[in-house]
């Protein structure tokens, strides 16, 4: 099953998208997570993204476009995958719906509200390895501390109020133009992405096999 999930920033596709997937049987990609892996290793590309990233800004389609198309077409995505954060814009749906990796089954879009998006990410932390945590909703047992792997507990760079902002403000001109190119393909899932983490699971496993 190839499935994109879609909405604005701490809506909760990361979480989701890692819960369903390991559902599914089929990897999560998220290509924030992958620009973050390449700054963390200093990679030319990472050093290219971090500007971009950390003002809430997307980083140029040809950079993440190359990027994605060699982890889509790895062996573990030919059953299926869960695009988190891709496509972006309009470009990079095109550039997807023209590769050679097959038709999506479905778009997952996350409805959420701006007060609780900005909640949700304010109260964030995360470590190295990608487990994220929220300091009211789902805290770690040791405060600062990863439960999974005792790494310390930190804020995104891109996760403060100010470019919180921005990053809503590109999503809105850049990202929301999607819903309708997915409607009019009859692929749009909308899911009301509140309440308890695992009652939204259950919602879009149901869904997306129904
Ligand atoms: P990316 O990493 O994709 O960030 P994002 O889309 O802004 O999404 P987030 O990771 O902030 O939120 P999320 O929806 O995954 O929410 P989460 O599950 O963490 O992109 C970062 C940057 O990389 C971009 O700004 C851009 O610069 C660049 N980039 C990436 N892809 C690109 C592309 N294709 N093209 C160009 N540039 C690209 O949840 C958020 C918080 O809420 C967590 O604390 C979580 O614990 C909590 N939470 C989750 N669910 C619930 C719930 N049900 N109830 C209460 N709390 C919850």
């Amino acid at each position: 099953m190839r499935l994109i999930f879609l909405g604005p920033p701490g809506a909760g596709k990361g979480t989701q998208a890692h819960r369903v997937a390991e559902g599914l049987g089929i990897p999560h990609i998220s290509t924030g997570d992958m620009l973050r892996a390449n700054i963390a290793s200093g990679t030319a590309l990472g050093r290219e993204a971090a500007t971009r990233m950390n003002a809430g800004e997307l980083v140029p389609d040809a950079l993440v476009i190359s990027m994605l198309a060699e982890r889509i077409t790895a062996a573990d995505a030919a059953a299926g995958f869960i695009l988190d954060g891709f496509p972006r814009n309009l470009a990079q749906a095109l550039a997807l719906e023209t590769s050679s990796v097959g038709t999506i089954d479905r778009v997952v879009l996350f409805i959420v509200d701006e007060d609780e998006i900005v909640r949700r990410i304010d109260g964030r932390r995360g470590c190295n390895q990608g487990h994220t945590y929220h300091l009211d909703d789902h805290p770690p047992s040791q405060p600062g501390v990863c439960d999974v792997d005792g790494e310390p507990l930190v804020q995104r760079p891109d996760d403060s109020e100010v470019v919180i902002r921005n990053r809503l403000k590109v999503y809105r001109r850049e990202t929301e133009p999607l819903i309708d190119f997915y409607d009019e393909r009859g692929l749009i899932l909308e899911i009301k992405a509140l309440g308890p983490v695992q009652h939204i699971t259950r919602q879009i496993l149901d869904a997306v096999r129904a």
